[in-house]
């Protein structure tokens, strides 16, 4: 059995503690939020707390942790767990830029312990119906055009996602998990990538996008995150040689 600790016990984290309690093998037994409110929230489910990270990272009882904090934050916490010797799972966006994420994986390496990224999306029902249609050629002949796209009229949620300093905006929000399925269900390398930021909201951060990926094979798609659309487009529009069987 591995001890896990939830880092960050907001919507996200509070999420995983279900899901890890429907896994085998893997235990929660411990919760860190930097706030009052959100460590209370976890006492009531009757979690044991921890007063800092620190503390967490010096409990040799704990195996790893998951990440489930702000996006600016993650690398700073994840880089300090593996050096602790602790295995890490991290929310996505996994860091701000490649070059955090590079840094991460030298540490995770030295260390010799597992990181990896939460990119649920990857197991999506409606995602595997269509990463078939473009692997097993199965429904519609030989696809050359992917759009994938979320759309909603709430505006940007929550309070740091408005936020540049912690990662927020739309395309490191809903537009990671888009760009993860298109390029998990892709293999050729890309050839060129356009794109548009919205800011209709006034945010400081994006808040959508639509962007144009070019294929080396010669695929295209279109991925599109918007929050002031009233009128939804479908999820997926994808576009074949053949008609659909
Ligand atoms: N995979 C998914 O489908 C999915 C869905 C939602 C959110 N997320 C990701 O999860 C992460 C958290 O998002 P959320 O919606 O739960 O945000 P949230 O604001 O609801 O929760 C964040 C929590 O982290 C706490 N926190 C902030 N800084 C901290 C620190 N240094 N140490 C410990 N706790 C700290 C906050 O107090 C808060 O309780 C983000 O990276 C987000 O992109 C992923």
């Amino acid at each position: 059995m591995k001890n896990l600790v939830i880092v960050g016990f907001g919507g996200m984290g509070s999420y995983h503690v279900e899901l890890v309690g429907a896994a085998s093998g893997i235990t929660v037994t411990g919760v860190y939020d930097v706030a009052p409110d959100r460590v209370a929230a976890a006492e009531q489910k009757g979690l044991p707390t921890y007063t800092s990270f620190e503390a967490v990272l010096a409990d040799e009882e704990v195996d790893a942790i998951l990440i489930a904090t702000p996006n600016d934050s993650h690398k700073d916490l994840a880089m300090q767990a593996l050096e602790a010797g602790k295995h890490v799972v991290c929310e996505k966006p996994v860091t701000i830029t490649s070059a955090d994420l590079e840094a991460i994986l030298a540490v995770a390496k030295t260390a010799n312990r597992t990181f990896m990224v939460h990119q649920n999306r990857r197991w999506d029902s409606d995602f595997l119906i269509v990463r078939d249609m473009v692997q097993k050629e199965a429904q519609i002949g030989n696809v050359f055009h992917i759009e994938s796209r979320v759309q909603g009229a709430n505006g940007i949620p929550g309070d740091w996602r408005h936020l540049k300093a912690q990662g927020g905006g739309m395309v490191l929000d809903w537009g990671v998990h888009l760009l993860d399925q298109l390029l998990f269900m892709t293999d050729s390398p890309i050839k060129s990538v356009s794109a548009n930021l919205s800011f209709i909201l006034g945010d400081e951060v994006d808040d959508g996008f639509t962007s144009f990926i070019t294929f080396e094979s010669g695929v295209t798609a279109l991925i599109e995150v918007g929050t002031t659309n009233y009128v939804k487009l479908p999820r997926w529009y994808v576009k074949g040689t053949e008609a659909p069987r």
